[in-house]
């Protein structure tokens, strides 16, 4: 299929309380891993590309990896650009084919956060495209975060409203008690504020730095309208945990495709648990559209989508 934007699939995950894994991709493999699964799990999916990803493959390569496994697939694939630094970014992404935009405004000021999204808002919907905008702040685990750091970038409730009004974004990142790049999930999502921020505004909602997130609290904060789930780290240690077993099992290989493989096949698993875990299994029928969001929901409450 061709590529599809993120606005009809995240209003249709709000509607039927499930949620779209998010997947970072760096290389062939990685994209191949999260759309395979996808294709089986019968999910739409959205493919980020991040700024390390532009640095390490360059921002064509990345798109055209994602357009070719999509126009392959039989279910809704997004490109996303994941913490777009500026305008300028989201315009060359925009001319790249991305069906999805992210301006991260979340380490500027606050009026300067809510100009430049309206900015990219303003142009991105010229084109149809939806955007993401972030507000409070998901910080970096490698900047050595403590608990008190994440409380004090929490969103603020009384602000997104004003936010969204004055920018025009499709959906929210907020900061809610994640953090990025955690190996461990173990963090636990402070879900009165998320359904503090939900009583302000009615758009989809962005959970950025999942892999630190203990499952249980990813779940209990779908209905909230958690619609969009971002996955990174976790996909990274698959790949390199796939890795050292296949140099482990064959040291003699010369061949990367056989390691590589191993790789391959290691993200494929974790997304696939992802997307049972968001609600997002089943949700696509044959003919690649998506079931009816109130069909999901009822499913979703006998543990399983259905078609
Ligand atoms: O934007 C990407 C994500 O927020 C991923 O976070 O690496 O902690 O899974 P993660
Ligand atoms: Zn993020």
């Amino acid at each position: 299929m061709p590529l599809v934007t993120s606005k009809d699939l995240l209003l249709a995950a709000l509607e039927g309380h499930f949620a779209i894994g998010a997947f970072n991709a760096n290389n062939m493999e990685q994209v191949q891993g999260i759309v395979d699964a996808a294709v089986e799990e019968k999910a739409p999916v959205i493919l980020q590309v991040s700024q390390g990803a532009i640095r390490y493959a360059g921002l064509d390569t990345a798109a055209a990896l994602v357009k070719i496994a999509a126009a392959e697939a039989n279910v809704p694939v997004v490109l996303h650009l994941d913490h777009g630094t500026d305008v300028e970014q989201n315009v060359r992404c925009l001319r790249a084919g991305f069906t999805s935009l992210m301006f991260d405004g979340s380490k500027k000021t606050y009026e300067e956060n809510v100009a430049t999204t309206a900015k990219v808002a303003q142009i991105a919907h010229w084109c149809n495209i939806p955007v993401e905008a972030e507000l409070g702040k998901v910080l970096q685990s490698t900047d050595g975060v403590t608990e008190k750091d994440v409380q004090a970038a929490m969103t603020n409730p009384d602000q997104a409203q004003d936010f969204i009004t004055r920018t025009g974004c499709d959906s929210l990142a907020i900061a809610v008690g994640s953090v990025h790049a955690m190996q461990q999930a173990a963090a636990k999502l402070d879900i009165a504020r998320i359904k503090a921020i939900r009583e302000k505004v009615s758009i989809p909602f962005v959970l950025h730095g999942s892999s630190g997130v203990a499952e249980e609290s990813e779940v209990e904060a779908i209905p909230y309208g958690i619609t969009k789930i971002n996955v990174a780290t976790m996909l990274n240690v698959a790949f390199a945990e796939g890795l050292r077993k296949a140099m482990a099992e064959l040291p003699d290989n010369v061949d990367p495709r056989k390691w590589l493989g191993y790789s391959r096949d290691a993200v494929k698993e974790v997304v696939r648990h992802k997307i049972r875990l968001f609600g997002s299994s089943g949700t696509v029928t044959s003919s690649g559209g998506l079931v009816s969001p109130k069909t999901v929901h009822r499913a979703a409450h006998l543990g399983g989508a259905e078609e």
